[in-house]
Order: C-alpha cells, then sequence, then structure tokens
C-alpha cells in the first residue's frame, strides 16, 4: 500500500544522506512502493560524493542525479550532533568559534546549499513535497532545557533557510509543500550517546509517520515544521 498517495502514480524520490539510519529508512520504505518509479539516493559513498562542507562537491553530486528527476518526492536526511569527536556543548564555556562554525556548516550552510541546488528538480506543475530533518530542540519557542548551543543554533538557522526558500519557491511551484521535520527519537549513530532515558521510536515507524505526516500536508507559501505523528511544532 502507498504511503505517498498524493502524488502522482509513477513518482520519483531524492534522499540525501540515504546512508544515515533515517535516510536509510526512507530509501527502504519508497522502494517498496509500487507507485514510487524511482528512489535515487545521495551520501558520501555516492559516485559523486555528498560532502557538506563543500560547495562544489554538493553541486556535483546533484548535477550526477538531476536527469534522474523532476523528483516529486526530495528528503534530505543529513545532519549532524556529535562533530569531530565533540559532543554538544552543556555549557557556554564549552562554545567555540569552531564548535559553533562546524555546526553551522553541516546543518545549515550544507542544508542551505542542498535546497539551492534541489528545488530546482522539483516539478513546476505537480503535486511535490520536500522535507528536511530538523530537530525539536531547533526551536526557538521550545527551548526549555538550554544546552547544545550550536545544534540549536544551526538547527533554528536551517530552518529560517526552508522557511525563506519555501516562500520563494511558492512563487513558481504553488504545489510544492516544504517541511522541517521532527523524527522523534530515533536510535541512530546521531543520536545514540543521549538517547538513554528517552522514549524511542524505530526508524521504521519514524519514516513512516514523516511520510504519512508529508502526504497530508498542504501546499502554501509558508514551511510546515512537524513532528513525525505529524503534530505542529512551533518555530
Ligand atoms: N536520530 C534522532 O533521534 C534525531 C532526532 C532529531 C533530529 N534528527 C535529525 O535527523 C537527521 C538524520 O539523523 P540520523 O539519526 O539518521 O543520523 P545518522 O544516522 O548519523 O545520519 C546522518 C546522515 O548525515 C550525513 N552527514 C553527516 N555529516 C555529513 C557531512 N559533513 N557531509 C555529508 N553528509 C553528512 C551522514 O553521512 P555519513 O553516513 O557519511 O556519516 C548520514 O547520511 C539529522 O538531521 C538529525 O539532526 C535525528
Amino acid at each position: 500500500m502507498s504511503l505517498m498517495t498524493s502524488l502522482p502514480a509513477g513518482y520519483r524520490a531524492l534522499v540525501l544522506g540515504a546512508s544515515g539510519t533515517i535516510g536509510r529508512g526512507f530509501v527502504e520504505k519508497l522502494t517498496l512502493d509500487d507507485r514510487c518509479a524511482v528512489v535515487e539516493r545521495l551520501d558520501r559513498t555516492s559516485v559523486a560524493p555528498l560532502i557538506l562542507e563543500e560547495e562544489a562537491a554538493i553541486k556535483l553530486a546533484v548535477n550526477a542525479i538531476a536527469s534522474h528527476g523532476p523528483f516529486h518526492l526530495i528528503l534530505d536526511a543529513t545532519g549532524a550532533l556529535t562533530i569531530d569527536g565533540q559532543g554538544p556543548e552543556k555549557r557556554l564555556e564549552s562554545m567555540s568559534a569552531r564548535s559553533l562554525a562546524r555546526a553551522f556548516q553541516i546543518n545549515a550552510i550544507g542544508r542551505g546549499l542542498i535546497l539551492r541546488e534541489c528545488i530546482p528538480l522539483l516539478p513546476r506543475n505537480e503535486r511535490c513535497m520536500f522535507g528536511v530533518l530538523s530537530a525539536r530542540v531547533g526551536s526557538i519557542s521550545d527551548n526549555h532545557l538550554g544546552g547544545w548551543y550550536g545544534y540549536r543554533a544551526s538547527k533554528a538557522a536551517g530552518n529560517m533557510l526552508l522557511q525563506t526558500a519555501s516562500i520563494e519557491s511558492h512563487r513558481t511551484r504553488p504545489h510544492a509543500v516544504f517541511a522541517a521535520l521532527q523524527p522523534g527519537t530515533v536510535v541512530s549513530r546521531l543520536s545514540e550517546p543521549f538517547s538513554r532515558g528517552h522514549e524511542t521510536v524505530t526508524a521504521e515507524n519514524s519514516t513512516t509517520g514523516m511520510l504519512n505526516t508529508l502526504n497530508g500536508l498542504a501546499a502554501r507559501p509558508q514551511a510546515w515544521f512537524v513532528d513525525y505523528k505529524g503534530l505542529s511544532i512551533d518555530w
């Protein structure tokens, strides 16, 4: 049974960060969907590797798969929390120019460049969706615990880039849905050191929930910020 019933039959999908737990989960689900004609994947192991710190590499990686588009469903499941062996900063004293720059390079600048390169691959006159893996901790209004400076700030910046790209793209792609997605706590390389004591969700249930949620969202100028259960999150 197809999850993406609101997309045209024979829709094409692109998953970025397909080597990660959540990215792999998306690829597995979409490969099993009879209505999905193509599942293209990009990550650091691709022939043209997707390296978020390298603008030229992002361009080359996307160019390498562009002829297989347009893509009705684009999912950016890239992101990092522990970077260069450094976990998230718990206190102001742990924050450094380097820790902030590295988090921004991957979670915000990398995301922005992916949006720039991939939005042209969405069809102009058909329903289509661009979902990016954000995080609830990227919500400014929902920050009750503090800490995780670089990750929180870079996820918030990534959300702003998405929102701004969504508004601009609506003028030429009025049927496109843009959404920042919160997957729940999915045990993965990224979350494993921090997930103890948290209620977790399997990659299977999280990706099913996010696809279901995306399927039901209406196209509008603004991006959505939603969790895998379909509940809205305040920016
Ligand atoms: N898991 C959770 O509980 C959770 C909760 C909230 C939000 N999220 C978000 O969900 C997304 C996916 O997380 P995940 O749990 O699936 O983590 P993951 O298994 O560590 O996957 C992360 C993905 O991002 C890629 N990546 C990281 N740094 C990169 C870089 N510099 N250049 C190119 N690719 C890079 C990884 O590539 P490699 O395989 O080459 O390293 C991998 O494909 C992230 O944006 C994360 O912030 C996750």
